[in-house]
């Protein structure tokens, strides 16, 4: 795993969007794994800006997102499908039909979660999934005591997470309590992983993913298994990392990293 922080939240953004971009733009026929939540808007907007640039195509990129509520159809301003074309899918030029989440309203739950990782498979799995973070340390909606190895399914929401999102709802008490999300092992099954982690909310779950023991307690930690790893961090989110010296050392001097500066 590598961990680089970056001085405020725009840059850790930055950073970010470009990592993804750089990434289609070496491998046009790219799968993207996407994540939803408030940190991501501004990714968004930046990977949008981008491609109104000329700086990123993508035309023949995939998309399959993280998670998406059950019991919300995708014309609801609360779906993740929403979201999704809200943020990202109508401000640039990728081909709708590519894009992907979990079906909401689907009635059989476990045979959905089937056809969900079916469909990743059938589009040669997932080159890059961008993740964040919740509060209760949940990768997509992967809720403490989620199986490391767990594939997509239907799960139960949390006190934190509904305390965490219930925000966007109106009511509040009208937020589904229960969705379906990639299982950990799905997540893990990306060739490459983009995490960010913004804001002092965030600082306590970020240190326990990154540096705690690897626990189905806190999914996110379960990163720490992957290979191929990149947490991008606000000076904010990294105040309780405890080996920050060294994540500086390595994105001062290797030489990957120059271009990112
Ligand atoms: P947030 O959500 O970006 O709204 O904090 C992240 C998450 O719950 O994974």
């Amino acid at each position: 795993m590598e961990v680089i922080v970056r001085p405020d939240t725009d840059s850790a953004v930055k950073l970010t969007a470009r990592l993804i971009a750089d990434a289609i733009n070496a491998k046009p026929e790219f799968t993207l794994g996407l994540a939803t939540g408030g940190t991501m808007e501004a990714v968004y907007a930046e990977l949008a800006a981008m491609n109104k640039q000329g700086k990123v195509d993508f035309s023949l990129t995939k998309t399959f997102n993280l998670d998406e509520y059950i019991g919300l159809p995708p014309e609801d301003k609360n779906s993740y499908r929403y979201y999704m074309n809200y943020h990202l899918f109508d401000k640039i030029n990728i081909d709708k039909r590519n894009t992907h989440l979990p079906n909401g309203m689907a009635e059989d739950e476990a045979a959905e979660g089937e056809r969900y990782d079916a469909a990743i498979e059938g589009a040669g799995g997932i080159d890059l999934q961008l993740l964040g973070i919740g509060c209760d340390g949940h990768i997509g909606f992967n809720e403490p005591l989620s199986s490391l190895s767990s594939r997509t399914r239907a799960k139960p929401l949390t006190p934190a997470t509904f305390k965490q999102n219930s925000i966007y709802f109106n009511p509040p008490e009208s937020m589904p309590m229960r969705a379906f999300t990639m299982g950990v092992g799905t997540i893990l099954d990306a060739r490459r992983i983009v995490m960010l982690i913004t804001g002092e909310r965030k600082a306590a779950i970020a240190a326990k993913a990154i540096e705690g023991p690897i626990s189905s307690m806190v999914t996110g930690s379960a990163i720490q298994m992957h290979p191929n790893v990149v947490v991008i961090l606000d000076e904010a989110a990294a105040a309780e990392l405890t080996m920050r010296e060294y994540y500086d050392h390595v994105f001062a001097t290797e030489p990957k990293w120059a271009p990112y500066r």
